[in-house]
């Protein structure tokens, strides 16, 4: 069965220029060529926009007889009653199952530790590791999925998904396994990546950890097929940039692309060596030099921003976001959904985005829509709103496209659909 959204407001359809590629510079925030005036209706077929055309001559084809309530028409109706529509968010960076608690890290950072001296005294990853080797596939599918679903209530439809709290084969790939589960039974898409390289486990020696992930986790993630891509946290005082460059061409020869954690804290050039070994992004990327940005951009590896590590580990929200706009670097924004940074809401980080960096609300839409969609290689994830490409929508309670991420305490949106469906 179909549906059709009429009176419909501004659409975000983010459907300017007709290639695949991300949208960059001035162009993120061009209303003219992403926004449409209000007054259009939406009919979806199987899953897929069909028609986006003029509400009141859509009503009078498919539901004449469609009075605000009732229809004998066999679509199902929904009166946007003038809202605004946007397309369906895509987070591309989560590290969404893990257990335990890190609740009390707060007061650590609060006495003046860093992230790094809470991870020395056995706190941050390594706790976190603790608790998950112990859960069972059932309790990570659960968990994994209950957080899917919080995600899917702020206008999430596609998510990447981190293993990387196992840091030992039979827990990476249980991680793993969970998220393929979870892709099986939730409306929400479900990426997921390997990041048995998040950290060096504290019951194994540096060199015999190396030799297990390349060894051991690489050929057994590739042989069961189970992760679209490899991720290294390469950051001083985790892994060198020798020690990802390994990681990640061998990777490749097991046929997975990478996308990688780096210059959280520092710029340590990770940047350009993942624009040098063609990763799909970069994430974090929050002290690298401009050389770096120019050079990620020329390679086509996408810089991915994640403001909500830097708000709750209370550092500066100085990204460098309209530079990118300037400089025309594209970039995308996530939530980084971890235990210490707990953002399932896109329109959440993106709000810290407007009002503190000044990011045009319209920006933040491509780089959490349109920007990330490229970085997942699957043509039915694309972040727009057009004929031919799946219905993934939110209807925002605003009639201003700009509404999407202004209400930092309330949810944003009155519907959620995906592929057709209402979640
Ligand atoms: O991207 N920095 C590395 N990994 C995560 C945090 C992991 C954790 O603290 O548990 C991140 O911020
Ligand atoms: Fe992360």
């Amino acid at each position: 069965m179909g549906m059709m959204i009429l009176n419909a407001g501004e659409i975000a359809h983010l459907d300017s220029m007709s290639t695949d590629s991300a949208i960059s510079g001035h162009d993120m925030i061009d209303r003219e060529s992403n926004v449409s005036p209000s007054g259009l209706g939406l009919l979806i077929e199987d899953g897929i926009f069909t028609s986006i055309t003029d509400s009141q001559s859509l009503q009078t084809e498919y539901a004449p007889d469609w009075d605000g309530e009732s229809t004998s028409s066999k679509l199902s109706i929904i009166d946007a009653k003038g809202c605004a529509i946007i397309p369906g968010l895509i987070d591309s960076h989560t590290h969404l199952i893990w257990g335990g608690d890190r609740s009390s890290e707060m007061r650590q950072r609060q006495s003046g530790m860093s992230y790094k001296q809470i991870s020395d005294i056995g706190g941050g990853i390594q706790r976190t590791v603790t608790s998950t080797r112990k859960m069972s596939l059932k309790e990570m599918v659960s968990i994994g999925l209950s957080r899917v679903v919080e995600a899917s209530k702020y206008g999430t439809c596609a998510m990447e998904v981190k293993s990387g709290y196992g840091l030992d084969t039979e827990t990476e790939l249980r991680l793993l396994e969970a998220a393929s589960e979870i892709s099986n039974i939730s409306d929400v898409g479900i990426f997921p990546t390997w990041l048995g390289a998040h950290d060096f486990p504290h019951d194994k020696g540096r060199t015999n950890y190396f030799d297990e992930l390349l060894s051991e986790q690489l050929p057994k993630v590739s042989e069961q097929g189970i992760a679209n891509w490899c991720d290294v946290f390469c950051e001083d005082g985790w892994y060198t940039n020798d020690e990802t460059e390994s990681i990640v061409e061998q990777a490749k020869e097991f046929g997975l692309q990478s996308r990688l954690h780096v210059d959280e804290f520092v710029d340590s050039d990770g940047l350009a060596l993942a624009a040098d070994l063609g990763c799909v992004s970069a994430d974090h990327v929050a002290k690298s030099n401009t050389d770096s940005r120019q050079k990620a951009s020329d390679a086509g590896t996408m810089q991915t921003f994640l403001p909500g590590t830097p708000y709750v580990l209370g550092n500066a929200l100085d990204l460098p976001l309209n530079e990118c706009i300037d400089n025309n670097w594209a970039f995308s924004l996530a939530t980084d959904y971890n235990p210490n940074c707990r953002f399932l809401s896109l329109p959440l980080v993106s709000n810290i985005c407007c009002t503190r960096m000044g990011l045009d609300p319209l920006t933040a839409l491509i780089a959490t829509t349109r920007n990330p969609a490229t970085t997942l290689g699957d043509d039915t994830i694309t972040g727009r709103i057009a004929v031919g490409h799946s219905a993934n929508v939110n209807i925002v309670s605003s009639r201003d496209v700009d509404g999407w991420c202004q209400t930092p305490g309330e949810n944003p949106f009155s519907h959620t659909i995906i592929s057709g469906n209402i979640v």
